[in-house]
């Protein structure tokens, strides 16, 4: 048997929008306990869950008052255990999302930092004097928009921020707050959570002498939006600094004495994600993987997805890469990618078969399953403080958060697709209810079967969860590679003309729409594919 960690499948649930079961309108822990068996259903290996921890919500959770406390308004530490257990008996891991750089400014560490210059906790976060004009100490900016400084009156100081002003910035240069941060880890640990996810795990150290950023031409990379100024920075200074490895290291440290679980860090760093991706995780006393944003962005074409690969090097190669193509903060892929005349469900089929082909980790956003589109919203809706501060040049990120939908029929309507009896904290679009669960569980030909065969193919090939990747020269827009030193051929048609690959008959294992095989050619479809088990040559 292989370790789960090499290769996993991941199925990432945003806690708010997932189930809700008491009427609220905001799902919680109960919800997705009771969810549990669709994801087991697709056949992945963990669940990562974004936050549900103790929060006054100013980023749905991203800004934790207490992290070793279950918040309310997703339940209780005892519905916390019961997920637990009842995702171990269904065979499923559970990773939680340790936010590592910041917390929220409720938080009684910054409650007590924020009170004097001289308290225990006074450097527990990064506090700087103004300049001489009273401006801040040097041109940081947040990733959410406007300066990374906040003024404090009672200080006379500004502390820094990289993103909501409402989440300061933990000083990791301070022993006690890395400390505290690990301990945070044990007690997850020891409840028995399989791992983490750690939130911007980048962001932790800053430049302790506070140099400023150099200006850079905006590189296009994918972490940031075109219309916001931090793409204009070269963020040297602010994020990535060598101290992060030390900590990842203690962190690997404490993981290692807990067989089998694992560590992935979420890095976004513009054109340097390659070099600091592979930094984090070399060798076995990093972390185990990185969850990269190299594939959120707007390309979607067979010499892009080499080109990050290349870039990524022996990262990508040796596993230690963890790939999605949508998440909680990016507009969902099947809008990003798709074109009007593409045919229906073409797209998110091809994504996901392509994402279960690949090495390293992958990870799901709910409704990926069932190729869900992003939700159109008015800016009456929008809860997310960085859409609501960009709109409408940048429409923020709720149009991937809305709920998923659990059903189509019956007391549908009622239920808000099953999602909730109360009004749901973002609509749910007309156009997700047709896709709802329900509705595709019936229909052989959907996405969401798609998905599980695609699933299931990677769970039974190892080729496919641990092989080598191989890329293949092939025609058009066609994307080729084999897995597994020759024994596993992938051909994906990213383009929207139809191709033809010239190889002999082999044993196809997973297709498409109209893929069509003759005595010496493949032919495929626009947005086709075809997994196959072969060693063939092509020309
Ligand atoms: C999370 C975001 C969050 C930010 C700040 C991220 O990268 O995925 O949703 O707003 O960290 O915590």
């Amino acid at each position: 048997m292989i370790d789960w960690r090499q290769g996993a499948v991941i199925y990432q649930v945003y806690p708010r929008s997932f189930q809700d079961s008491d009427a609220d309108g905001v799902g919680d822990l109960p919800g997705i306990t009771r969810r549990l068996s669709h994801i087991a259903s697709l056949g992945v290996d963990a669940v990562w869950i974004s936050p549900f921890f103790a929060s006054p919500m100013a980023d749905m959770g991203y800004d934790v008052a207490d992290f070793c406390a279950v918040d309310p308004l997703f339940g209780s530490m005892a519905d916390f255990e019961a997920l637990l257990a009842e995702a171990h008996r269904l065979g499923l891991k559970i990773l939680i999302d340790q936010l590592t750089s910041h917390s929220s400014d409720q938080h009684p560490w910054f409650i007590e930092s924020r009170a004097s210059r001289s308290n225990a906790r006074a450097d527990w976060y990064v506090w700087a004097d103004p300049k001489p004009d009273g401006t801040a100490p040097n041109n940081w900016l947040s990733v959410f928009g406007g300066p990374a400084w906040e003024w404090d009156g009672v200080r006379r100081q500004y502390y820094m921020h990289s993103f909501l002003r409402q989440q300061p910035q933990l000083n990791f240069h301070c022993p006690a707050v890395q400390d505290a941060m690990l301990d945070v880890m044990r007690f997850w640990l020891d409840k028995g959570v399989d791992g983490f996810r750690l939130d911007a795990v980048n962001h932790m150290f800053h430049d302790a002498m506070l140099r400023n950023n150099p200006a850079i031409a905006p590189t296009g990379a994918a972490d940031v939006p075109e219309t916001n100024p931090y793409g204009l920075q070269d963020h040297r200074f602010d994020k990535s600094r060598p101290e992060v490895v030390g900590f990842l290291q203690r962190v690997r440290a404490l993981l290692e004495r807990y067989p089998g679980r694992i560590a992935i860090g979420e890095v976004g760093d513009g054109d340097r994600s390659p070099d600091t991706v592979r930094h984090y995780t070399l060798g076995n006393a990093r972390l185990h993987a990185c969850y990269t944003f190299d594939l959120f962005g707007p390309q979607f074409s067979s010499p892009h997805i080499r080109k990050v690969f290349a870039a990524f090097g022996e990262a990508a190669t040796g596993g230690k890469v963890c790939w999605a193509f949508s998440n909680h903060d990016v507009m969902r892929h099947v809008s990003r990618w798709g074109m009007p005349d593409d045919p229906p469900d073409a797209l998110a089929k091809l994504a996901i078969a392509l994402l279960a082909a690949l090495p390293g980790a992958i990870c799901l956003y709910q409704g990926d399953e069932l190729g869900l589109p992003e939700a159109e919203l008015a800016f009456e809706d929008l809860r997310d403080p960085y859409g609501i501060r960009f709109w409408p040049a940048f429409k923020g990120r709720d149009g991937a958060r809305t709920p998923m939908p659990w059903e189509a029929h019956g007391e549908a309507q009622a239920t808000n697709a099953g999602f909730s009896q109360g009004r749901p904290w973002l609509p749910v679009p007309e156009a997700h209810r047709a896709r709802a669960v329900d509705a595709q569980e019936t229909v052989e030909a959907s996405v969401l079967h798609a998905c599980r065969a695609a699933l299931a193919l990677r769970q039974k090939t190892i080729a496919l969860r641990t092989g080598d990747i191989a890329f293949l020269d092939a025609p058009a827009d066609c994307l080729a590679f084999t897995r597994g030193n020759g024994a596993i051929l992938c051909l994906f048609n990213m383009g929207r003309a139809a191709c033809t690959v010239s190889i002999p008959p082999a044993e196809m294992l997973h297709t498409s729409h109209a893929a069509v095989q003759t005595a010496d050619a493949l032919l495929l479809p626009p947005l086709g594919f075809a997994i196959l088990a072969a060693q063939p040559a092509l020309p």
